[in-house]
């Protein structure tokens, strides 16, 4: 690695340890507000990883809505093809797991059909269930914003589903891999250098947003970036998954009005934002 990374001091806001993902969305935020404000493109240490830690000397985090989205249009000078976790994965593991969704462009085979299925399946299933759990358990917090949906169902799911994905990203974190000297946001990159997209920031960032903390299902346009911030990589599934929510929230919403949601157990990761556990309770019958 070059002397540069060497002498590169990491910024003194961490959004990379095991202690930072371990806290609130709210917790994190505060983190991200100020590197949104301060330093977008910022240098921080390696990952703890239970995997493998990465030899590398520290990634780029980048942080505003408007960078995630520079990054993800320009394959060219950002690839997938080199991994696109924060961790380091063992090489047979990551060809299975990643032959798809680590591939750029024209790599796609026939013989790559059946890994496809496998990959959408892990990419189509915990990303819909959490979005299904934690979206339930923001309208029940909401009950304002429930209120007005279910007043006018069909007319304003479409603008709800997409709030709720600003709300919950489901996806936190994709990384690339710089395939040549660049700049982003005024940082020099490295070839070879990780570049991380903070999604979870990008959905928070007032430059993109008018209050973004406020849950809002009325919110156009929503320029949110759960499923990616646009360019070839951006997620294939996005339709379905659409369907599947307005779908679950329709069917959840009508048949058991008086549901009632517990604290949720979140796993602690820097990936995928996934619902461990969730109690759930209804005083009413569930109306057939
Ligand atoms: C709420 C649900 C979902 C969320 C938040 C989500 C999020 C994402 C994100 C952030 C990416 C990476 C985008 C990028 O690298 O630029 C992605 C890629 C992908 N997603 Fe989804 N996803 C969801 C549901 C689904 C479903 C239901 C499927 C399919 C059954 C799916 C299949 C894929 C595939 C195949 C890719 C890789 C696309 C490519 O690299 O060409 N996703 N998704």
């Amino acid at each position: 690695m070059t002397e540069h990374h060497d002498r590169l001091p990491y910024d003194a806001v961490d959004i990379s340890s095991l202690t930072f993902w371990a806290s609130s969305q709210e917790e994190r935020d505060l983190r991200f507000a100020e590197l949104r404000r301060r330093d977008p493109v910022s240098w921080q240490r390696p990952v703890d990883s239970a995997i493998a830690t990465p030899e590398i000397p520290g990634f780029w985090a980048v942080t505003t809505n408007e960078l995630i989205r520079e990054v993800s249009t320009h394959p060219e000078l950002f690839c997938s093809g080199e991994g696109t976790q924060l961790e380091e994965i063992p090489d047979d593991f990551r060809t299975a797991a990643e032959s798809f969704l680590g591939m750029d462009g024209e790599e796609h085979h026939a013989d790559d059909l059946a890994s496809m299925f496998v990959s959408m399946s892990f990419a189509g299933n915990d990303t819909t269930r959490t979005t299904i759990s934690l979206g339930t358990k923001t309208f029940l917090d909401h009950p304002d914003q429930l209120a007005y949906l279910m007043a006018d169902f069909d007319g304003r799911i479409d603008a709800a589903v997409e709030e709720v994905l600003r709300w919950v990203t489901p996806i936190m974190t994709f990384r690339r891999t710089a395939t040549r000297d660049t700049v982003l946001g005024g940082k020099q990159i490295r070839a070879g250098d990780w570049v991380v997209m903070y999604y979870a920031s990008g959905n928070r960032d007032d430059n993109a947003f008018d209050n973004p903390w406020t849950f809002d299902i009325t919110r156009r346009p929503n320029g949110h970036v759960a499923f990616g911030g646009g360019g070839p990589r951006f997620c294939l599934g996005s339709f379905l998954a659409k369907m599947m929510l307005r779908h679950m929230f329709g069917e959840l919403f009508h048949r058991v009005p008086a549901l009632t949601l517990g604290t949720p157990d979140l796993l602690v990761g820097n990936f995928a934002c996934a619902v461990k556990r969730l109690p759930v309770s209804t005083t009413c019958p569930v109306a057939r």
